[in-house]
């Protein structure tokens, strides 16, 4: 079986900053991260291992030790109670997560209703939400666009890993919903774009598609929806010990794509484990009545 890896895929910018300084932290322990660096267990294990931990609350830290803000950001309260703490503060936040943050900020300056088009439990979604005034609110589906309020002027937001067409659809519809002047601040990240592109050309030419990333991990997740409208067998994994042969019995080819916060280790694991495997071949014929089923 041909295996082809989408180009790119895996670790995007944010997400290897914030990894160098979590890693540079090592020179400032006692140091853990504000929640999960990034939504992959297995790093944040070996993270743990180099001594940086990680802690849900910042009432957990004791005044002098540092604490990592993770790639998708805090709101401004937490960097008040951070300074008030005494601790320090390594500030790992995606420079694209800031812009999305000022941009909320900016929009409520300015007498704006901030929509942030994402979702609700995100943790990217929630420092943007609380950088945003307090009449700001989220909206995730068309399903919600019933809980925006009639005012003049909105300004829409989107999760910087969101799908692009997908907001689309959810702009168009709130549009049509609440008539209004409109400041559309389409915050969807370069990297994010690119990796479901890249992801979404692959998927139609090969038999089998693999998606590799944290289960909790919003743009693993969106990939996964993407490339499963295009490939009938699409599955998504966080390691290769996940992989089975029953997953390409008849393929010739399978296409692999990664979060942007899967380790290039991970990835490699995958492509070993699928080159290596013993597929049982089935012929033509077989193969295309197995995908109708
Ligand atoms: Fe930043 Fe985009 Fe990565 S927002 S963390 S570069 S997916």
């Amino acid at each position: 079986m041909k295996v082809i890896v989408a180009d790119p895929c895996g670790f995007c910018y944010g997400v290897k900053r914030a990894v160098e300084i979590a890693e540079g932290a090592v020179n400032s322990l006692p140091a853990a991260t504000l929640g999960p660096l990034i939504h992959n267990p297995q790093f944040t294990e070996e993270l743990a291992a180099k001594g940086v931990g990680c802690k849900d609350s910042l009432d957990d830290f004791a005044p002098g030790e540092t604490v990592i803000f993770r790639s998708h950001g805090v709101g401004p309260e937490i960097y008040e109670q951070a300074i008030e703490k005494k601790l320090k503060i390594l500030d790992a936040t995606c420079p694209n997560v800031k812009t999305s943050q000022r941009k909320a900020r900016q929009a409520f300056e300015d007498g704006y209703l901030p929509i942030i088009v994402g979702e609700k439990n995100h943790p990217e979604v929630k420092s943007i939400l609380a950088f945003a005034g307090n009449n700001a609110i989220i909206i995730e589906r068309k399903e919600d666009i019933g809980e925006v309020p009639f005012v003049s002027k909105y300004c829409v937001i989107i999760q910087t890993t969101f799908e692009l067409a997908k907001f689309e659809e959810i702009l168009q519809a709130l549009q049509a919903a609440r008539p209004g002047e409109y400041r559309v601040e389409r915050t969807i990240c370069l990297a994010t774009r690119q990796r479901q592109e890249a992801a979404a050309k692959l998927a139609v030419e090969v038999d089998a598609f693999i998606v590799i990333g944290g289960r909790n991990s919003a743009n693993t997740r969106h990939l996964t929806e993407l490339v499963s409208a295009l490939c009938p067998r699409c599955f998504q994994i966080e390691t290769a010990g996940e992989l089975s042969p029953e997953m390409f019995q008849g393929c010739r080819k399978a296409g692999i794509s990664a979060g942007a916060s899967t380790p290039e280790r991970i990835i490699k694991e995958a492509v070993k484990a699928m080159e290596n495997m013993e597929i049982n071949k089935v012929e033509g014929n077989e193969f295309e009545a197995m995908l109708d089923e």
